[in-house]
C-alpha cells in the first residue's frame, strides 16, 4: 500500500464505538441509509474501494467478486457465516475473505436456549394472548408446556456454538446432551457434559426432545432438515433453527407443525431475510425471531473490532487470523 489510508466501505450501520474504531485506522464510508447494498451497489464497491465489509443481508455473488477492474482484495465479513459470500468465486479470482468466530458464540448461544424456553413454555402464544387482551386470569391448565428438565436436546453439528448451547442445557437446565457430527469430539469440557456422539442424523432426531440446528448454510447442508427429518422425530418434540434459515424445508416444517408430526418451533433464521416462509406466520407453535442472535451490543462491537483486526492484519502484510480463503 502507499502512504494512503486503506479505503474500506461497512455496508451496513455497526455499532458507533466500533464504527470509530474503523475510522481511527482507516479512510471509511458508510452506507448512511443502513439499507442492504444491491447487486450494481456492490459491484460498484468492489471498483471503489480497497476492503469491503459485508453482512449476512449483503448477497456477494460471483458476478460481484468478477466485477471487472476489481480493486478490493479483501472482503471483512461481519460475522461468523459466511454462505452469502461467493466462496469459490473467491478463491477463483483471488479474493481474501475474513470472519469472527468466537466473539458471538454466546449471545448465539444464548438465543438458542431463549427460543427453547419459548417453545417450550409457550413464550410467544402467552405473550399474544396478553397483548390481545384475551387473558382472563390464571389457570390451572392454561397454555401447559414442557420441562427441560431431564429430557434429551439433539444438537445437529457440535462446533463453538452448539458447545456452548450444550453447556447452558447441560449444566444450567438439567438437559441430557446428544450430538451429530461427522466425528466424535474430545475433550474434558465434552466429558463433562456427558454429551454422546450419534454418528446418524436420523437416530439422534428419533431419540431428542429438542433437536437444534448448528451446521453452516450452504449446498451440503441444504434441506437436512426435511419431510423425512420430520417423520424420524418424536411428536412431542420442538425444532430449534439458529443457524442458517436454508437447512431446513420449511414447507415440509409448515406441513409437519400443521400435522402434529411435531410439537413446535423456534426459528431465527429464513432463508430469504427478512421474507419469513408462507405458512408459518399463522401458527401459534412456532416462535418466530428476526435473526438476533448475535444481537447484543457487546457482541456486535466484538464483531467489528475482529473485522478491523483481520484488515488490520491484511494491509500489515501479515496473514489475517480469521481468513476463511
Ligand atoms: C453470523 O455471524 O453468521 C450471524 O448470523 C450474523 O451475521
Amino acid at each position: 500500500m502507499s502512504g494512503a489510508r486503506p479505503r474500506v466501505l461497512i455496508t451496513r450501520r455497526w455499532p458507533e464505538a466500533a464504527e470509530r474504531r474503523m475510522m481511527d485506522r482507516f479512510d471509511v464510508t458508510l452506507n448512511e441509509g443502513d439499507h442492504p447494498l444491491d447487486e450494481a451497489a456492490l459491484i460498484d464497491a468492489m471498483r471503489t474501494f480497497d476492503a469491503v465489509c459485508p453482512t449476512v443481508s449483503d448477497r456477494v455473488g460471483a458476478a460481484v467478486i468478477e466485477a471487472a477492474g476489481r480493486r478490493a482484495a479483501i472482503l471483512g465479513n461481519f460475522g461468523v457465516g459466511y454462505d452469502h459470500i461467493d466462496i469459490a468465486a473467491c478463491r477463483e479470482f483471488g479474493v481474501a475473505v475474513t470472519n469472527t468466530p468466537g466473539v458471538l458464540t454466546d449471545a448465539t448461544a444464548d438465543l438458542t436456549l431463549t427460543l427453547m424456553l419459548m417453545a417450550a413454555r409457550r413464550g410467544g402464544e402467552g405473550e399474544r394472548l396478553v397483548r390481545a387482551g384475551g387473558w382472563t386470569g390464571w389457570g390451572p391448565t392454561q397454555l401447559l408446556g414442557r420441562s427441560l428438565a431431564g429430557r434429551t436436546l439433539g444438537l445437529v453439528g457440535f462446533g463453538r456454538i452448539a458447545r456452548a448451547v450444550a453447556q447452558r442445557a447441560h449444566h444450567g437446565f438439567g438437559m441430557r446432551i446428544l450430538y451429530f457430527a461427522r466425528r466424535e469430539v474430545d475433550g474434558d469440557d465434552v466429558a463433562a457434559l456427558g454429551a454422546e456422539w450419534v454418528p446418524d442424523l436420523h437416530t439422534l432426531l428419533g431419540r431428542s426432545d429438542i433437536v437444534s440446528l448448528h451446521v453452516p448454510g450452504g449446498v451440503e447442508t441444504r434441506h437436512l432438515i426435511n419431510a423425512a427429518a420430520f417423520e424420524a422425530m418424536k411428536s412431542e418434540a420442538l425444532l430449534i433453527n439458529t443457524a442458517r434459515g436454508d437447512v431446513l424445508d420449511h414447507a415440509a416444517l409448515v406441513g409437519a407443525l400443521k400435522a402434529g408430526r411435531i410439537a413446535g418451533a423456534g426459528l431465527d433464521v429464513y432463508p430469504h431475510e427478512p421474507d419469513v416462509p408462507a405458512g408459518l406466520v399463522e401458527l401459534e407453535n412456532v416462535v418466530l425471531l428476526p435473526h438476533l442472535g448475535s444481537a447484543t451490543v457487546d457482541t456486535r462491537v466484538a464483531m467489528g473490532l475482529k473485522v478491523l483486526d483481520n484488515l488490520d492484519a491484511w494491509f500489515a502484510g501479515k496473514g489475517p487470523p480469521d481468513r476463511v480463503v
